[in-house]
């Protein structure tokens, strides 16, 4: 795969989807990229995909809601794959309010996003919709401060953004279906690459914040990064919980990486 690809959307539970797509990481595989949709009174739409995939990721959208139904856009964070089609959404879906802290709106005004529909959480506060709660919360690990993911009080979900990612060989519906060592590796691959501080961290304090999430006991692990994992949570929590062991991720050199790209020019 050369190119990132949208796939169809896949319910993950009553009124909530996922909208899948992935894109290519040179030298390493390829990584999914989720946004997710929870309909209901208050629909919201969690993320907003890749820039580079556009025009099918609203198309995938309207096939499921009519965008002026949304009334929040929960963003996790501010990376690039996360806010990519954010102004489209915005212009799209006039009634919806997005939905980020402190940190994250003063990135949209870094970047030049439009804040004057933001509802900035407070820290302890959560999104109270009519049908379920949205519990703000910070993932075991991440790459950005203002990240914010999220326990869903219907559902039992739980939303970890970058956290639970996972480079992969090939694009996947399923994480419990993926060979494990291939999840461990590509799991650990990633998590080294997207927060390297996670091999430096304190074995006690890794092992505290992913007791927090255990002790949800989350129906499903919804990351951005991953294709929803039911089941095998504890097989996740294992895998990083091996991260403090690790050493630093091993990436591609620039020489590497010119090779790659021009053999990538080559076939274009
Ligand atoms: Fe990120
Ligand atoms: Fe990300």
């Amino acid at each position: 795969m050369n190119t990132p690809s949208l796939f169809a959307a896949r319910k993950i539970a009553a009124d909530f989807y996922e909208l899948p797509s992935c894109m290519p990481v040179p030298g390493l595989g390829i990584l999914a990229v989720n946004a997710y949709l929870i309909r209901g009174p208050e629909p919201v739409l969690v993320d907003t995909g890749l820039a580079a995939l556009g025009e099918p990721f609203m198309e995938t959208l309207e096939a499921l809601i009519d965008p002026k139904d949304l009334a929040w856009v929960w963003l996790s964070h501010m990376d690039a794959d996360h806010v990519g089609n954010l102004l489209s959404v915005l212009e799209k879906a006039p009634n919806a309010r997005v939905v980020t802290n402190f940190l994250g709106m003063g990135k949209m005004m870094l970047a030049g996003l439009p804040v004057d529909r933001v509802r900035v959480l407070e820290p302890g506060s959560g999104l109270q919709l009519p049908d379920r709660e949205l519990v703000p919360l910070s993932p075991p690990y991440y790459d950005a401060p203002e990240t914010l993911g999220f326990y869903d009080t219907s559902s039992s979900g739980l939303f970890t953004a970058d956290a639970f990612g996972a480079l992969l060989g090939q694009p996947a519906e399923d994480a419990a279906a993926i060979p494990a060592s291939q999840l461990r590796d590509g799991l650990m691959a990633w998590a080294g690459i997207d927060a390297p501080w996670l091999s430096q961290l304190d074995e006690r304090f890794l092992a505290h914040s992913l007791d927090a999430v255990r002790r949800l006991a989350p129906t499903v692990v919804l990351s951005s990064h991953l294709p929803a994992a039911r089941g095998i949570t504890e097989n996740l929590l294992g895998y990083v919980a091996g991260m403090h062991a690790q050493g630093p991720a091993t990436m591609p050199n620039a020489l590497t990486m010119e090779r790659l790209l021009s053999g990538e020019r080559a076939t274009a």
